[in-house]
């Protein structure tokens, strides 16, 4: 087993383990991927101020996001199809990050179900929802989540249309893998990853089938999908969804100050600033590059977290740095997830939390809660150089 010191390491194995559909699935933004390679390259943009001769003893990397004891200010972020990254992927990403004491966060488009996810873990995980058509469908998911016990909710909210990623349709993704010429040719160099997988029965929208009207076998679900989706969303819609919730509700998707005020409105306990991981508006400016702008648009009213292009612990430093109180991270763990079932999300949280420890200590700070912009180089146009 090769030495696995980076996230880097963990993806080369997951591109040698997983069927090229699901790798591209993950590994690709929409149309020319300029925002999906900026949310990373953005992030190199920022330097770190490094101090000497401070006590670094008794550091800690403990957070609260949205009210809840977290081991660091990282939560796994709501990713589709992970059933399909690793046989039972949802499931061991959650069992991963219970252990590590992080945020698993279901997505709506997952294998495993939300009552499968949790009767496998202990602690309380959050779930993620699409903004839906089907108030009955929607109604039923936020009841089954409660059941669940999910500790709260996030609405997804930049996905009311799908962005386009060219490989998806030239590869037909789908779950499971439709057999063709060529993805039979891939998937016979995949062997590990195929014995896994007929293994398990999880292989379908576990959330979805048998549960949206109208969806009583997977091959309906195509037809389900590009109906399902409410293209007329708009604030008052999204009020309603955070009404018929109870416990803490993260609005993610916002990239604009002013979207970031109208969440204040909605009464959302948390934002995300995200971009979805480049995969919906190629041409937005990467997640990092808006945060600071956001902050000072409502930073002192609502708790702030970032997603997208999130790779190592510093460049989540830089954006604890920076004011967000959270982050999330999505491909750094699927990576881990691909390569190496639950051992390797393990394995992705213990590289980032260690980045992350060292690299405070290396800016002279001991508690990631007084990391602040002190901490930070930035460009002297980086949050205006687009206007
Ligand atoms: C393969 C994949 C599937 C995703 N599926 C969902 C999803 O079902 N729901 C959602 O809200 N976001 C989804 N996202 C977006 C992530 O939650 C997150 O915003 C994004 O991955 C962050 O960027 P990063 O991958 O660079 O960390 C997905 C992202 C990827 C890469």
């Amino acid at each position: 087993m090769p030495v696995i010191t980076e996230i880097e390491d963990l993806k080369r194995i997951y591109k040698r383990r997983v069927p090229k559909m699901f790798y591209d699935y993950a590994e690709t933004g929409s149309w020319t991927e300029q925002t999906f390679r900026e949310n990373s390259s953005d992030f190199d943009e920022i330097r770190l101020r490094q101090r000497i001769a401070v006590d670094m003893a008794g550091r800690t990397t403990a957070a609260k996001m949205v009210g809840q004891d977290y081991a660091m200010p990282v939560a796994l972020a709501p990713v589709g199809l992970c059933g399909m990254q690793a046989a039972d992927g949802e499931i061991k990403a959650a069992r991963a990050a219970e252990k590590f004491g992080v945020p698993f966060t279901l997505s709506t488009m997952s294998i495993c179900s939300i009552e499968d996810v949790a009767s496998h873990t202990t602690k309380p995980f959050w779930f993620q929802v699409y903004t839906l058509k089907d108030d009955d469908f929607m109604k039923r998911l936020f009841a089954r989540a409660k059941d669940a016990n999910c500790s709260a909710l996030v609405i997804t909210v930049d996905l009311q249309i799908m962005g386009q990623r060219h490989k998806d349709l030239k590869n037909g993704l789908s779950a499971p893998p439709k057999l063709t010429p060529a993805s039979i040719l891939n998937l016979a160099t995949k062997v590990p990853w195929g014995l896994e997988m007929l293994q398990t029965k999880r292989r379908f929208f576990g959330n979805i089938v048998g549960h949206a009207k109208g969806v009583t076998d997977p091959t309906s679900l195509g037809s389900w999908t590009a109906e399902a989706f409410d293209p007329s969303l708009d604030w008052e819609r999204i009020k309603q969804f955070r009404s018929w919730w109870d416990g803490p509700v993260i609005l993610k998707g916002i990239l604009d100050p002013e979207d970031a005020k109208r969440a204040l409105d909605v009464g959302a306990d948390a934002i995300v600033v995200s971009n979805h991981g480049g995969r919906q508006l190629d041409g937005a400016l990467s997640s990092i590059r808006m945060l600071p702008q956001i902050m000072d648009a409502v930073g002192d009213k609502i708790e702030v977290h970032l997603d997208s292009g999130i790779r190592s612990g510093q460049d989540v430093l830089k954006a604890l740095a920076i004011g967000a109180r959270g982050t999330m991270i999505g491909r750094a763990f699927v990576y881990g997830l691909g390569a190496m079932g639950e051992a390797g999300v393990t394995r992705a949280l213990q590289v980032i939390h260690k980045e992350l420890d060292t690299t405070m200590a290396l800016c002279g700070e001991r508690d990631v809660a007084k990391l602040g912009r002190h901490n930070l180089l930035l460009p002297e146009n980086f949050a205006t150089r687009w206007s």
